[in-house]
């Protein structure tokens, strides 16, 4: 297998590199071998090149490699004139490659905390449309800002029905076993969340057999909290989607938890849900488990099925039996290493 990795910015190579030692173990066990190919991206590539991305890199993306794994980007220091970052590649990703569907799992590990209830949902977020098209396109003046929401038929069928096709693959909600798909929006007030809403209706007439559910962008915050063992597919707009991806990391030990993956039709890229976290960069603390379950959802996709599996039944035990404990800030007793060990040794 050829995969491409983007180290990234701040804890980007030291995540990517823990991701890398796991990724290469699994796929041996299972005959695998895997050539790595670096390509540069983010703040660092856009403050030496001029451009956040390589030259061609996305078509390599689509055509050279059979997946890509993506460390985090982005500099706070490292802005546009306009004030927005240059070092992110969520546009130029994300819209480059048609990524449509952003998959965000939020799973409580055994051994992480305490909470009385079981938390395991999937946060469908949609990647290439709704208040992040305005992306470079905003207008701001001295006096005012503003920035445009666009929500398409086609970009929320497609993104709704894969929501469903997802239910339908999964288990159902941690409480009560349902296959369900919750809609978030905000169709209470907004015109465009209510076309949202309507169209998430029509289609999950076409599902049956999978509960449809809704919830206000601001219940579901609440809910995600207080009642997370309801939730199984949660589908929502792009924005709405980035907070509440944060917000559920926090309920399941932290953002170096939790793993992503940006899939569309024709191309897909894995990498953390979180930053590059620039004050725990060269410091050897930064969590790796995000970026190592980026890498198995990588082998998921790809059909590597059974190594992926063997990362996440590693990953699992490692906390489980105690091994790696995170701390309150996020931050595992152990370091970078300590989790990459352990989880190499249970593989
Ligand atoms: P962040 O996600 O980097 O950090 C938020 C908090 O989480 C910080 O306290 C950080 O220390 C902690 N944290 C993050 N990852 C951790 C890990 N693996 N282990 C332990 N703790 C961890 O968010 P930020 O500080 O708002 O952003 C920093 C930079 O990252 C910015 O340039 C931002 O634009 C960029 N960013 C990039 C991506 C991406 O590449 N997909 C995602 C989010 C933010
Ligand atoms: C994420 C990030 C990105 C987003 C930024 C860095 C562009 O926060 O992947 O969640 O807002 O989508
Ligand atoms: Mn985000």
């Amino acid at each position: 297998m050829r995969v491409a990795c983007i180290d990234g910015d701040g804890i980007g190579p030291e995540l990517v590199g823990s991701a890398r030692e796991v990724l290469a173990a699994a796929a041996d066990a299972d005959g695998i071998s895997i050539e790595f190919v670096d390509e540069p991206g983010g703040a660092r590539t856009f403050t030496e090149t001029g451009a956040p991305l390589a030259e061609g890199a996305l078509e390599r993306f689509r055509t050279t490699y059979d997946a890509v794994l993506k460390g985090p980007v982005g500099l706070p220091e490292v802005r546009h004139p306009d004030g927005t970052e240059a070092g992110v590649l969520g546009g130029v990703l994300r819209n480059g490659l048609d990524t449509y569907a952003n998959v965000r799992p939020v799973r409580l590990l055994p051994g992480v905390r305490e909470t009385g209830s079981p938390i395991n949902y999937v946060i469908v977020r949609e990647n290439t449309e709704g208040l992040y098209l305005s992306r470079g396109s905003g207008v701001r003046n001295d006096h005012a800002a503003s920035d445009q929401l666009l929500m398409t038929r086609v970009g929320v069928e497609r993104i709704v029905r894969f929501a469903f096709e997802l239910a339908r693959k999964r288990s159902g909600a941690p409480k009560d076993g349902v296959q369900r798909v919750t809609c978030v929006d905000k169709s209470n007030v907004l015109r465009s969340f209510a076309f949202f809403r309507a169209i998430f209706d029509e289609i999950a007439v076409q599902y049956p057999d999978v509960e449809a559910d809704h919830r206000y962008t601001d219940a579901a915050a609440h809910d995600l909290v207080a009642d997370p063992a309801h939730f199984d597919v949660l589908v929502t707009e792009n924005f709405v989607g980035d907070m509440l991806s944060d917000l559920g990391a926090a309920t399941v030990g932290g953002l170096g938890m939790c793993p992503s993956g940006n899939i569309g039709g024709t191309a897909a890229y894995f990498e953390p849900v979180h930053g590059s976290a620039p004050s725990l960069a060269g410091t050897g603390r930064a969590n790796p488990t995000s970026q190592i379950r980026s890498a198995a959802m990588l082998l998921e996709h790809v059909g590597a099925t059974a190594a992926a599996r063997r990362i996440e039944a590693a990953v699992e035990s490692a906390y489980a039996g105690g091994a790696v404990r995170v701390r309150p800030d996020g931050t595992p007793e152990c370091g970078t290493e300590g989790v990459t060990e352990a989880v190499i040794s249970r593989l």
